[in-house]
């Protein structure tokens, strides 16, 4: 019927039909040969979304064809501006399409470049609470992580009855970061969209993959100083550590990082907090990258020490001290009006771990005594002293700098004085 049409119509006016079979072909804009739905696919081969650029050689594209190509949003997060195209569309509202260039070269929006669609991961986080019954988020692996998104992308939809899913990331463990097993973070559009989040939560049954959404918020995006001062209020770090961990450059966050750069510049925090970190810590830090996965492990584990026994033996204080073998075990005590220089060796424990070691000999300010452990109860033993002192013992990995917790002595003091 068309094709009668259009013979008529070359008779009539000549040309115009020729050009093109469009319904409405745009001005200035040359047409090739129509592609059917599957040669325009197989041009193009994307790997998923396009995206589409007004220019001066492309596609030209008219939808309401009986048959041809759908053409949705995508929903992936941060795809919005990108269509996904699909074959097969029967629904009276399909997309026609033909290679296309502009006239004198200018650039046209009915003239389309396309390119594979470049996600963008949002800039603000949102930490959502779960309640999940089976399987915990810290037990998830990607595989379950993979599908958790997908799930959490559908019930956006069906039960938040959110439009536009590609305002949220989390469509697969690349944009899910586990946090704790009820936590985790993705990124979406803006604070506005987390409220819509938490105001689901709170009002429907929220619930996918086997877990139930309990509350969303923003998680501010921590600038490196931040998450230093937050660290360092968790007493794992000596003054000169402090100095350390203020000194690690790991990059800022930015509205141009990208998802990848940002998870780099999380670790490098964290590796920079743990590989400063000098008093009481056992941690161990794995650095994976996407060809190699290197595990530091930092062992600076105090021993736990009991309580030290103190005793006047003569003019001689023995302490009864028992650590595992590998530590050194040492004790210190102040004199009663000893110098001032000397005055935090029993209560600071930088003071304590790096006083010299001295036997207190007649008159000390201080003594500071020390062994390497035998792994069963030992003495240790100051010289002749013939003063009162506060004392205190610890512990620590033997030949490490590490600063191990005080461990108060019974009794606290003793005097020497005869
Ligand atoms: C999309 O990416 C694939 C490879 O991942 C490439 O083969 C293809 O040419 C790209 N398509 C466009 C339109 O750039
Ligand atoms: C999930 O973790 C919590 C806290 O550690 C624990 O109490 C709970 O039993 C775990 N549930 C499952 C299913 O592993
Ligand atoms: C990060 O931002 C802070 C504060 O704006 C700035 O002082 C610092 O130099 C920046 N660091 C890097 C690595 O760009
Ligand atoms: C001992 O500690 C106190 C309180 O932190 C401090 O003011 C004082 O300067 C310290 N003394 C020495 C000799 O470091
Ligand atoms: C302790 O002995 C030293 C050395 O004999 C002496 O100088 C000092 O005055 C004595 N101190 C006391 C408190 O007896
Ligand atoms: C521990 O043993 C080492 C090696 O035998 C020795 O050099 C060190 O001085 C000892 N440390 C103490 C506190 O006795």
């Amino acid at each position: 019927m068309k094709a009668a049409l259009c013979v008529l119509a070359v008779v009539a006016l000549a040309g115009l039909c020729a050009l093109t079979n469009a319904q409405s072909p745009p001005e200035g804009i040359v047409l090739g040969d129509e592609l059917t739905s599957t040669e325009f696919l197989n041009t193009v081969n994307l790997d998923n979304c396009a995206e589409l650029t007004d220019s001066s050689a492309g596609y030209y594209f008219e939808g309401g064809a009986a048959t041809g190509l759908t053409r949705d949003r995508c929903s992936v997060g941060g795809t919005c501006q990108c269509r996904q195209f699909t074959d097969g569309c029967d629904n009276g509202n399909c997309v026609r399409v033909w290679p296309c260039t502009v006239e004198g070269g200018g650039i046209s929006s009915a003239c389309q470049a396309i390119t594979n669609c470049t996600q963008t991961v949002f800039e603000t986080i949102m930490e959502v609470e779960v309640e999940c019954n089976r399987q915990n988020m810290t037990d998830k692996d990607e595989a379950d992580l993979d599908e958790f998104g997908a799930k959490w992308k559908q019930a956006l939809a069906e039960d938040c009855n959110i439009g536009r899913v590609c305002r949220y990331n989390g469509d697969s463990s690349d944009t899910i970061d586990v946090v704790a097993y009820n936590l985790f973070r993705t990124y979406t559009l803006n604070e506005a969209h987390v409220d819509d989040i938490d105001a689901c939560a709170a009002d429907t049954l929220f619930r996918f993959n086997r877990c139930t959404v309990l509350s969303a918020r923003s998680w501010p995006s921590p600038d490196f100083e931040t998450f230093a001062d937050c660290m360092l209020s968790y007493s794992h770090y000596s003054v000169s550590a402090r100095d350390q961990l203020y000194s690690c450059e790991c990059g800022n966050v930015t509205s141009s990082t990208t998802f990848d750069e940002i998870q780099d510049i999380f670790e490098c925090y964290r590796f920079c907090a743990a590989n400063t970190a000098d008093r009481n810590c056992d941690y161990v830090v794995t650095t994976t990258s996407t060809t190699t996965t290197t595990t530091t492990t930092t062992t600076l584990e105090c021993p736990t020490v009991e309580t030290p026994e103190a005793q006047v033996v003569y003019e001689f204080i023995t302490f009864g001290i028992s650590a595992p073998e590998g530590n050194e075990v040492r004790c210190v005590g102040y004199a009663d009006g000893g110098l001032a220089s000397y005055e935090n060796v029993t209560t600071d424990m930088e003071d304590f771990w790096t006083v010299p070691l001295f036997d207190g000999a007649y008159g000390g300010d201080y003594f500071a005594i020390a062994d390497n452990s035998t792994g069963s109860a030992q003495l240790l033993v100051t010289d002749n002293l013939n003063d009162t002192y506060t004392h205190v013992c610890s512990a620590r990995p033997a030949g490490s700098s590490q600063l191990c917790p005080l461990v108060m002595t019974d009794p606290t003091s003793s005097s020497t004085v005869a």
